[in-house]
């Protein structure tokens, strides 16, 4: 299968679920305020963030890592867009300015750019907490065993809290305009800020399958180095990039003082850690296959999460 290919066809999958995920909060008999359903601003603001693109790097790998597993994409697309959606929130609180400050996201005005802030923050709240709704529906499909839906959901909350990606962002709040931070120091921010949302994107997948204990570990640490590797391109492309082909500023890092792994290492250190890190995630995924029968479909797979490693390291967005 051409890599290519196989990232639209999944990231078409993810983009018409998304289109209209949220209408369904609009007629939920027996809804929380008896079917009154979303107020329309809100729902206004959800979608403009959700829908503004982005790469759909997280459901992809939720998709891919189910399929590899053994389970059909379409079972575990409300798992995938639920991901998603809590990525979006974290964006957008991410741009606020009592965070990063940043203006600009996806190639719009950040949400309180556009919105205000109190609705940015509410559309954040808002992405978050009905992403577990969304979730939810994964057990209802009859295809996922109930107990695999829910040790999936448990295993995206940790990710998304505050042992996880909540804490990351808390250290990184912590640490800028420091000049103290030390190396294990910046990789423990981003190990819980980006890797915690990759590595439970790909575990997640791999748990709704059913996959055994040890084949789950793996495939969780093989997100773990892409997400390190992931959050090393980040930082370098802020100083390397441009803002028409990120959709983001760039020089925002600096500009803030944040730590980085170029403000601490340099650029060139920064991409000899960023090609090392992707060889760790590639050994990873052998050994999350190691003792699978293969039959083709799944080998293609392997083959795109082998593939998407580089891909990652060379974007330009
Ligand atoms: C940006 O994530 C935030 C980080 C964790 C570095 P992405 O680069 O996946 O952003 P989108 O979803 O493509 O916009
Ligand atoms: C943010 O990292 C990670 C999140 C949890 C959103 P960054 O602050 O580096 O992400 P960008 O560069 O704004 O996308
Ligand atoms: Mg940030
Ligand atoms: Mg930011
Ligand atoms: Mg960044």
């Amino acid at each position: 299968m051409n890599f290519k290919e196989h990232l639209k066809k999944q990231g078409a999958l993810v983009e018409n679920y998304l289109v209209n995920c949220l209408d369904r909060f609009d007629a939920i008999p027996g809804g929380p305020t008896g079917n009154l359903g979303l107020p329309a601003g809100l729902k206004k603001a959800m979608y403009y963030s959700l829908l503004a693109g982005g790469k759909r790097i997280r459901p992809v790998l939720c998709l891919s890592s189910a399929a590899l597993f053994g389970l059909a994409e379409e079972y575990a697309l409300p798992l995938a867009a639920g991901l998603e959606c809590i990525h979006s929130y974290s964006l957008i609180h991410d741009d606020l300015p009592a965070m990063d400050n940043d203006d600009l996201r996806r190639g719009k005005p950040s949400s309180h750019k556009q919105f205000g802030e109190a609705t940015a923050i509410l559309a954040g709240d808002g992405l978050l907490t009905d992403a577990f709704y969304l979730m939810a529906e994964t057990a209802s499909s009859g295809r996922v065993a109930p107990a695999n839906a829910l040790r999936a959901l448990a295993a995206v909350a940790l990710a998304a809290g505050s042992s996880g990606m909540v804490g990351g962002q808390y250290l990184d709040m912590e640490y800028t305009a420091r000049v103290d931070i030390s190396l294990p120091e910046l990789a423990r921010m981003q190990a819980g800020k980006t890797g915690a949302m990759l590595a439970v994107s790909c575990s997640s997948g791999a748990m709704l399958a059913g996959a055994p204990a040890a084949a789950v570990a793996a495939i969780d640490e093989y997100g773990r180095w892409l997400g390190k590797a992931f959050q090393i391109v980040d930082d370098i492309l802020d100083e390397t990039g441009t803002e028409e082909e990120l959709g983001k500023p760039v020089g925002s890092d600096a500009a803030q003082g944040k730590v980085t792994y170029p403000s601490l290492v340099g650029l060139a250190e920064s991409r000899r850690l960023a090609e090392a890190t992707g060889a760790e995630a590639l050994a990873a995924l052998g050994r999350a296959v190691a003792g699978l029968a293969l039959r083709p479909e799944r080998q293609a797979q392997v083959d795109f999460l082998a593939e998407l490693i580089g891909y990652l390291l060379k974007r330009g967005s």
